[in-house]
């Protein structure tokens, strides 16, 4: 059904040894997801996120922190994974190296089949700007825009970047208009941040993130700034975006989100400790903490 690897040389048995046999969990229960979206094989890649033997350090000498080390990790196509650990165990580091708003020390880090690191400035400013979607734990909004607004600023500036895809006015603020209406805020796009409670924010800064249909979602603590009840709201909307085929990666000290994973990294003092795989990930709407 789904394609196989890209050029890697690793067997499922290296794979399993490595203790991320992400690959396997892949193959027997991201299939359907991944199916239902393409439509059939070869559509897009099917590991969305691979990493080997990834080290980042900050610093020299005797001051130096390594901040990762020995990283392996596959995430694949449209998958919700969870990256849980206590913090100071790398987990923004993480996704800021998948994000290509750093580089690696070490080892490979390589998103739809691409390396992050053979791309040239260029290059890694197009990814992070078209290829990825980021949510940040306080949610970045300009406060002097209003909702629609706010989601409208980055669609046009992907857009007038993009050149040759550019997209005409009504189009873009017909995208800003899906991606409010896709987090459950379309009669409040004319709203100003402070207008909003924290977690209507979080949707706005995630509408903002997708309107610019990005491979990928990575959001670095999106509940973390908020209560439970606003919590489970962004959960819900982050989940519900995963079922309609986005590859979502949630980083989280909060054990209680891993409950919506297919799967779950957990990660301590910069490596990756244990993969676990959920056959059925519950409903954002069940999850308690
Ligand atoms: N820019 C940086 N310079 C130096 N050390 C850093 C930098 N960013 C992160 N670190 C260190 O790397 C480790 C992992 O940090 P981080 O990825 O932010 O962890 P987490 O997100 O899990 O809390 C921590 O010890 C942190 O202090
Ligand atoms: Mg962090």
């Amino acid at each position: 059904m789904r394609r196989h690897d890209h050029g890697s040389s690793a067997s499922p048995a290296s794979e399993a040894k490595t203790g991320n046999a992400a690959r396997v969990d892949a193959e027997t229960d991201g299939s359907e997801r991944a199916g239902a979206e393409t439509g059939g094989r070869g559509e897009r890649e099917e590991t969305a996120v691979r990493l080997r033997g990834v080290g980042k350090s900050y610093g020299k000498g005797h001051t130096a922190v390594e901040a990762l080390r020995g990283v392996d990790l596959t995430i694949g196509t449209g998958e919700l994974v969870v990256l849980l650990g206590p913090s100071g165990s790398g987990k923004t580091t993480l996704l800021n190296l998948i994000g290509g708003i750093e580089p690696a020390s070490a080892g490979t880090v390589e998103v739809a089949g691409r390396s992050l690191a053979g791309l040239d400035e260029d290059a890694r400013t197009a990814y992070r700007r078209d290829a990825v979607g980021f949510v940040f734990q306080f949610f970045n909004l300009v406060p002097t825009l209003t909702a629609m607004e706010n989601v409208r600023l980055v669609a046009e500036l992907v857009d007038g970047e993009r050149g040759g895809r550019r997209a005409g006015r009504g189009r873009r603020r017909e995208r800003a208009r899906e991606a409010l209406e896709s987090v459950g805020l379309a009669g409040r796009a004319d709203h100003f941040p402070a207008q909003l409670s924290g977690g209507e924010q979080q949707r706005v800064a995630i509408a903002r993130a997708i309107a610019k249909d990005p491979e990928l979602l990575l959001c670095d603590e999106p509940t973390g700034a908020l209560d439970l009840e606003t919590g489970l709201g962004v959960l819900r909307v982050l989940q519900d975006l995963n079922r309609r085929g986005r590859t979502v990666l949630v980083v989280t000290h909060n054990a209680a989100i891993a409950a919506i994973a297919h799967r779950v990294v957990r990660m301590r003092s910069g490596e990756v400790v244990d993969v676990a795989t959920r056959a059925v990930p519950a409903d954002a709407g069940e999850v308690a903490w």
